[in-house]
């Protein structure tokens, strides 16, 4: 996502919304012949199923690879494999634990490589939070969004699009979950990221609100809930204190009554559906863009 200008973001955003708008009469056929690997160490719901579903109506195909089927489980290399996959397909999308593995992956392959979520990175899951806000604010420009909870790979890629977008974010994390610290300086260049320990403060005039599990796939703590608990937990009291018109994101899975209440992700405010609808359309996006170039 780093590698994107504001204005290439910008343009992934709006390329979303057409081609949402363009699938209601059918989308056309512009990735016909062209095939895509899709690698996965971890599990998946609408990672794996929108871009299956999104290389479908564009004519193309998906081929899912879960590493244990694949050669790498056997320890063939990243680098062949990289090499191998390169042959067959027009573009590769994985998602991994080391983030590492993913950069060996695009050093190694003749065809684009995306990030469908490392220990670091969620950048696939960002592109489709702001054609969201895109849609329920109408710019992406000069909002203040707030991340509550864990600073973690979903939280680094939210502050890397705020940058792009040219929003200011705060995040409220307790103190040891902070977000990337390189993340953070750089995007404070450009925009301002505020690291708080206070949920209300963060919160405070939000337009956005934002949260994520306290356990992701690859957190291994048992207790690192118990962190978070009760004081990061976003519920109707502390979005009483973000705007009125705020809305709730919330990339999915979701673990009710822990970093988000019912009231919340199931009211009024939250945008969650529509936001995990948009991984389709903006992930359709992305593989036009990187493949059809
Ligand atoms: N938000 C997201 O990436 O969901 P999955 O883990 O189901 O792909
Ligand atoms: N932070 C979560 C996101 C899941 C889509 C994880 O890495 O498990």
């Amino acid at each position: 996502m780093a590698e994107l200008s504001p204005k290439e973001f910008a343009q992934l955003i709006d390329l979303s919304i057409k081609l949402k708008k363009e699938l209601k009469k059918g989308n056309k056929p512009v990735l016909k012949n062209k095939t895509l690997a899709m690698i996965f160490q971890k599990p998946s719901t609408r990672t794996r199923v929108s871009f299956e579903v999104g290389m479908f109506q564009l004519g193309g195909y998906a081929i899912n690879l879960s590493s244990d089927d694949t050669q790498l489980s056997r320890g063939e290399s990243v680098e062949d494999t990289a090499k191998t996959l390169s042959r067959y397909t027009n573009c590769i999308m994985a998602r991994v634990y080391d983030h590492d593995l993913l950069e060996k992956l695009s050093e190694h392959a003749t065809v684009p490589v995306i990030n469908g979520l490392s220990d670091t990175f969620h950048p696939c899951q960002i592109l489709a939070d702001f054609v969201t806000i895109k849609e329920k604010k109408g710019k992406i420009k000069n909002l203040k969004i707030a991340w509550i909870g864990d600073g973690n790979n979903v939280c680094n890629s939210m502050i890397i699009g705020c940058a792009l977008a040219g929003s200011d974010i705060s995040v409220a994390t307790p103190k040891g979950f902070e977000p990337d610290k390189t993340v953070v300086n750089e995007a404070n260049k450009s925009i301002k990221v505020v690291l708080t320990t206070d949920p209300i403060k963060a919160v405070s005039n939000a337009d956005v609100v934002v949260t994520d599990t306290f356990t992701s796939i690859h957190n291994r703590d048992p207790k690192r809930t118990k962190k978070f608990l009760p004081k990061y937990q976003v519920n109707s009291a502390l979005m009483k204190k973000a705007k009125k018109n705020s809305i709730f994101m919330h990339c999915l899975p979701a673990k009710r009554g822990s970093e988000v209440t019912a009231s919340v992700i199931d009211g009024p405010q939250s945008v969650v559906w529509d936001e995990a609808e948009n991984r389709l359309h903006s992930q359709k996006a992305l593989l036009v863009s990187l493949i059809r170039a």
